[in-house]
């Protein structure tokens, strides 16, 4: 069975002095999901957000919450996201060395536990968590900022996570440099979630989201064989 195909606005794009509204808004246009990244300068070279600023959000948001963790260590955080409201807690295999203890962490702490790849890291890197994992994300650029170049070599990647997935109820998910023209590639290679931040917030206001997602859902639903 097919994963559904669903939109995930990255709010790193969105009005940082607004991002209540923001998180509305983008709900309002047709978001499935609300990514958040969280960056410690450290792991990657930009600051961004914390827990308290998830436990904010979820107040706002109706829609879940799909955290990108950014930060290296991830374990001693993992809590604080959870209790904050996070609903997928997504960790980097680069972020330490116990992938396998973070996942049954996030698992444990009754979430969607998600594992994201570097573009230079190779997809065998998590072949021994794959059971472990409600869903892949799959960087096509290398993450700290919004607004990069999409890195194709993702395509090929996504293509063999989803013949490794088999038949598990994995999600795969792609981040970075994601638009209308990127998006239907990564689509028919097997991505179900589009992560997108430049591509859906710019316009910067409702009516240019509502178009924004649509045009992003177009594209992947018509390379899906699918009307949108
Ligand atoms: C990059 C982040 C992305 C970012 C994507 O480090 O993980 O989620 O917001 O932004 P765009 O869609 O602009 O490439
Ligand atoms: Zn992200």
């Amino acid at each position: 069975m097919r994963r559904p195909l669903l939109i995930a606005p990255s709010i790193l794009s969105a009005d940082f002095a607004r991002l209540g509204e923001e998180v509305q808004a983008v709900e309002a246009a047709g978001a499935d999901w609300i990514h958040v990244d969280v960056m410690d300068g450290h792991f990657v070279p930009n600051i961004t957000i914390g827990p308290d600023v998830v436990k904010a959000l979820r107040r706002r948001a109706k829609k879940p919450l799909d955290v990108h963790l950014m930060i290296s260590p991830a374990d001693p955080y993992l809590e604080a996201f959870a209790a904050a409201g996070a609903d997928h807690l997504i960790v980097h295999v680069e972020a330490g060395p116990h992938i396998h203890r973070s996942l049954q962490a996030v698992r444990a702490l009754g979430k969607k536990a998600g594992v994201v790849l570097n573009p230079g890291t190779s997809e065998t890197a998590i072949e021994h968590v794959i059971d472990l994992v409600d869903l892949i994300l799959v960087m096509s650029v290398n993450p700290g900022f919004g607004g990069q170049a999409f890195i194709p070599d993702a395509v090929e990647k996504i293509r063999r996570l989803r013949v490794m997935a088999g038949a598990r109820p994995i999600d795969i998910e792609v981040d970075g440099g994601i638009t209308p023209e990127t998006a239907p590639a990564v689509v028919a290679a097997g991505a179900n979630v589009l992560v997108a931040g430049t591509a859906v917030f710019r316009g910067g206001n409702p009516e240019a989201y509502r178009s924004n997602i649509a045009a992003l859902r177009n594209a992947a639903a018509t390379a899906r064989g699918e009307a949108a």
